[in-house]
């Protein structure tokens, strides 16, 4: 596994933010703490996350909110191999949809795949999905791509059934309850900090 010290992380940071900065791709790290050196940043979370109706995306917030400026958020359409390379590790976050991850989702790790396969081998990783009834298919077919890529799962998956189950309350905007957004807020903190202080 590469160090997060090591020149070439930094590199494919410096990467990632000059190309971002150029191709206006910087807004999509909110909540970026300014300031920490390449090394530090280097072991940020990065929080890849898509949402239809709000309750991925708010699960994916409240992850960032707890992480002490130690995450980025990025939505997956903008997310790009770049800041994967530059982050220290990574949480997933995206609706079940019939039956599989979100189709958003899924064409991220179509494009990212391949770009780093090999090169973040044995980085931690953790998931959060939001589902109406079920979310193992989403949650089981993350799990095997990121197999692939030798990411390391190191908290336990975290599927939030809303109880969605008519077209009308599967499409409205969803709020998602107290405890969830805790959950989520746990595990953002966790693997910020772990991150930073160098447990995984
Ligand atoms: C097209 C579509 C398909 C869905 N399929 C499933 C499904 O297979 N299993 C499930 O548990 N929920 C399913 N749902 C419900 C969503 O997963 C659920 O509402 C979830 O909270 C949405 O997360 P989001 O608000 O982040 O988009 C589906 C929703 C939509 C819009």
């Amino acid at each position: 596994m590469p160090r997060m010290e090591d020149g070439a992380d930094a590199i494919a940071f410096r990467l990632a933010y000059g190309a971002g900065a150029e191709k206006g791709l910087v807004p999509a790290f909110h909540g970026f703490a300014a300031g920490p050196g390449w090394a530090m940043m280097a072991r940020m979370l990065a929080i890849i996350w898509h949402s239809r109706t709000g309750a991925a995306r708010a699960l994916a917030e409240a992850a960032h909110a707890a992480s002490g400026g130690r995450s980025v958020l990025l939505a997956a359409g903008e997310a790009q191999p770049e800041h994967l390379l530059a982050a220290g590790g990574y949480l997933f976050a995206c609706p079940e949809n019939l039956g599989t991850m979100s189709g958003a989702m899924k064409e991220f790790f179509d494009r990212s795949y391949y770009p780093l396969l090999g090169q973040i081998e044995g980085r931690p990783y953790a998931t959060m999905i939001a589902a109406g009834s079920d979310g193992q298919g989403a949650q089981a077919q993350l799990d095997r791509i990121v197999t692939g890529w030798r990411l390391r799962r190191v908290a336990e998956p975290l599927i939030v059934n809303l109880g969605a189950q008519t077209p009308e309350a599967i499409l409205a905007p969803k709020i998602v309850p107290q405890t969830a957004l805790q959950s989520a807020a746990e595990l953002g903190a966790a693997l910020s900090e772990g991150l930073a202080t160098g447990v995984f």
